[in-house]
């Protein structure tokens, strides 16, 4: 057991999807996982063991940001010996050729800082994606009829964004989306020698103000668990 996380020691698969929703850990594992246990709840942040197709997977939730799933990522790495974490999240467009439901696999993650800056010292750290995972989750997705996005994406501290003009430039740069985790995913798993990867679902659009209805984002977001898992034993 570590400070967050509940399970015992083998409770936890080398293996992990990480939704920030703890509801969506259980939805997924009940979902797609046979024979699903819930391994920890501590603080609610539900994390569930089963097996997929004989392998054995572990979604555990992250919570919302970066400075809390680096507490969960941490203590998977280094106190349950996880070696492949994929994030299943959520995200906002920022591309016009980006659609609600859309799948983006996060090639690269830029941010203004991670809980991992400090280290970094003043070094623009450029987290990026496990090339395996990255390659097998396209070619899942293209076997399940799905075109993904590839590319960059944004990882913020702000939800309720009030800097327009941050957003525009790295818009102008080719950002497909933003949400609020995957670059710490990133460099965490840079430092400890584990593979990562954000699989994420387009829920809103930053351009045209559109969003998924809560009831149509459970199914928008069964593809993007399919490829996670896809990616993760291809
Ligand atoms: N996750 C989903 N939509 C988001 C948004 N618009 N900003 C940050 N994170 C998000």
């Amino acid at each position: 057991m570590t400070i967050h996380i509940g399970a015992a020691p083998g409770d936890i698969a080398p293996t992990v999807l990480m939704p920030g929703d703890p509801l969506r850990a259980r939805w997924a594992a009940e979902t797609f996982l046979d024979a699903p246990r819930c391994v920890t709840e501590v603080r609610g942040m539900l994390g569930y063991t089963g097996t997929w197709r004989g392998h054995p997977v572990t979604v555990q939730g992250s919570g919302m940001g970066m400075p809390s799933l680096s507490i969960y990522a941490s203590e998977l790495i280094r106190e349950y010996g996880v070696t492949t974490l994929i994030r299943i999240g959520s995200c906002g467009a920022m591309q016009p050729h980006v659609a609600l439901r859309d799948v983006i696999l996060a090639m690269t993650a830029s941010s203004i800082g991670t809980p991992s800056s400090t280290i970094l010292r003043e070094v623009n750290f450029a987290p990026c994606a496990d090339w395996g995972l990255l390659q097998a989750a396209a070619a899942a997705a293209q076997d399940q009829g799905v075109t993904p996005h590839v590319g960059g994406i944004w990882s913020t501290d702000t939800f309720y964004d009030e800097r327009p003009d941050l957003t525009d430039q790295l818009t102008r740069h080719g950002t497909l989306a933003v949400e609020m985790e995957a670059a710490e995913l990133y460099t965490l798993a840079a430092r400890h020698k584990a593979r990562a990867l954000a699989v994420l679902t387009v829920s809103d659009h930053l351009q045209t103000g559109q969003a998924l209805p809560g009831d149509q984002r459970e199914t928008g977001f069964a593809a993007m668990v399919e490829i996670a898992l896809a990616a993760a034993f291809p």
